[in-house]
C-alpha cells in the first residue's frame, strides 16, 4: 500500500517507516523537523534500500499539505505520528500543544476527505485514559486526563471518529501507545530528542554515557512494588510491527487498540536492567515525585493480539541493550 506517514522522520514514525518498507509498502514521509533530523532520511535508505520521498512540511500549514496529496494521488492511507509530545512541557505550553496537536489532525482528516485516502491511522496514548486502575482496556470509559498533552489525544479521537461518522467510507484506527523504548538493533535510528530528555530511557542513555550527572528518581514513595513509578515500557520495533498489522489490516469505521506488553515496569527495574546489560553505572538521586505523573499504569494487550494479530515479542533486555547501542553509536547527538 502507498502510505503517506506524518512525523515520518521522528522516532516512531522513522522505525515505522522501516518496517513498512520492509513488507512491501510504499512511503511518503513528512516531517516539520521540530524534534526530528534531515539525516534520519539516509538512515532509513541505508536500512531499507529505499529513499522515501521526504516533504519538509508542517502538517498544520493546508496549502503545503494540499500539495503534497495533490502531488500524490497514489495513497492509500496515512499514519499520523506529526504531534508535540512531551508531557511536562505540554503543562507549560498548552497553546503550541493544542493548536499543533489538534490543527494537524483537522487539516490532516479534511485532506484524507477530499482526496478519498480512506484509511487514517492515529498515534494516540494511553495518557487518554486518565487516572483509573490498570489493566487499561479499550473499552474502559475515559477519565479527564491530567495534562494538556493527554487532552490532545483524546480529543483528536473525538474528531476522528466524528468525521469517520459522516464519512462512512473512512477507516479510522487508533493506537493508544503505552511507553515506546528502545532503538533499531542497527545503532542507526533511535531517541533523539532535541535538549534535555524529558522521558526516562533516553535520560538514562545520557547518564550511562555520561553527557548527563545523574539520574533523578521522580518519586520512590508511590504505591508500587519498590516505591517508583510503573510503567508498560514496549520496544520500539515492536511498536513499529503494530502499525504494518494495522496498515494490513481490514478495519471499517472506528477501531482502538493498546500497544502495549501488559506487563509494568518500575523506574528501578529499568535503571537495574540498564546498568546489568551494558555493564554502566547509573549515578541516581530520589527526587521530588513529578506533576500530573501517576503511580503505576500498564496495558491490556489483548485485543490488538486477537483482532491485529500482533503480540509484542522484544524484552527488557533488548530495550535497554538497543538504547544502549544508539546512543554510544552516535555520540555525536
Ligand atoms: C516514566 C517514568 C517518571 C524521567 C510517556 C510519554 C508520553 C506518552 C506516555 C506516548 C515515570 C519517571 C522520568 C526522569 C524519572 N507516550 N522518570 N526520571 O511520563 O509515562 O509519559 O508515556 O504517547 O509521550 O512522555 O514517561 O519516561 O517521562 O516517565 O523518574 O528523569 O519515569 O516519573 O514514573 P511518561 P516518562
Amino acid at each position: 500500500m502507498n502510505i503517506l506517514v506524518t512525523g515520518g522522520l521522528g522516532f516512531i514514525g522513522s522505525h515505522t517507516c522501516v518496517e513498512l518498507i520492509a513488507n512491501q509498502h510504499q512511503v511518503v514521509i513528512v516531517d516539520n523537523l521540530v524534534n526530528s533530523k534531515p539525516e534520519v532520511l539516509d538512515r532509513i535508505e541505508k536500512l531499507t534500500g529505499v529513499r522515501p520521498r521526504f516533504y519538509p512540511v508542517d502538517v498544520t500549514d493546508s496549502c503545503a499539505l494540499e500539495a503534497v496529496f495533490a502531488t500524490h494521488p497514489e495513497l492509500d492511507g496515512v499514519i499520523h505520528f506529526a504531534g508535540l509530545k512531551a508531557v511536562g512541557e505540554s503543562v507549560e505550553k498548552p497553546i503550541a500543544y493544542y493548536y499543533n496537536n489538534l490543527v494537524s489532525t483537522m487539516v490532516l482528516v479534511d485532506a484524507c476527505v477530499t482526496h478519498r485516502v480512506n484509511r487514517i491511522i492515529f498515534s494516540s496514548s494511553a495518557t487518554v485514559y486518565g487516572d483509573q486502575p490498570s489493566p487499561y482496556r479499550e473499552d474502559m470509559a475515559l477519565m479527564k486526563t491530567t495534562n494538556p498533552y493527554g487532552e490532545t489525544k483524546a480529543v483528536s479521537e473525538r474528531i476522528l471518529s466524528d468525521v469517520a461518522g459522516a464519512n462512512p467510507t473512512l477507516a479510522v484506527t487508533l493506537l493508544r501507545y503505552f511507553n515506546p523504548v528502545g532503538a533499531h538493533p542497527s545503532g542507526l535510528l533511535g531517541e533523539d530528542p532535541s535538549g534535555i530528555p524529558n522521558n526516562l530511557m533516553p535520560y538514562v542513555s545520557k547518564v550511562a554515557r555520561g553527557v548527563l550527572p545523574i539520574l533523578k528518581i521522580f518519586g520512590d514513595d508511590y504505591p508500587t512494588p519498590d516505591g517508583t513509578g510503573v510503567r508498560d515500557y514496549i520496544h520500539v520495533v515492536d511498536l513499529a510491527k503494530g502499525h504494518v498489522k494495522a496498515v494490513e489490516s481490514d478495519i471499517q469505521g472506528v477501531k482502538v487498540y493498546n500497544l502495549g506488553t501488559g506487563k509494568g515496569i518500575s523506574v528501578m527495574e529499568i535503571v537495574n536492567a540498564y546498568a546489568a546489560v551494558n555493564g554502566v553505572e547509573i549515578p541516581y538521586e530520589i527526587a521530588p515525585r513529578r506533576p500530573g505523573d501517576l503511580a503505576s499504569y500498564y496495558a491490556d494487550a489483548g485485543k490488538a493480539r486477537d483482532e491485529l494479530g500482533w503480540v509484542a515479542s522484544l524484552s527488557l533486555e533488548d530495550m535497554v541493550r538497543d538504547a544502549y547501542r544508539f546512543e554510544t553509536s552516535n555520540s555525536h547527538l
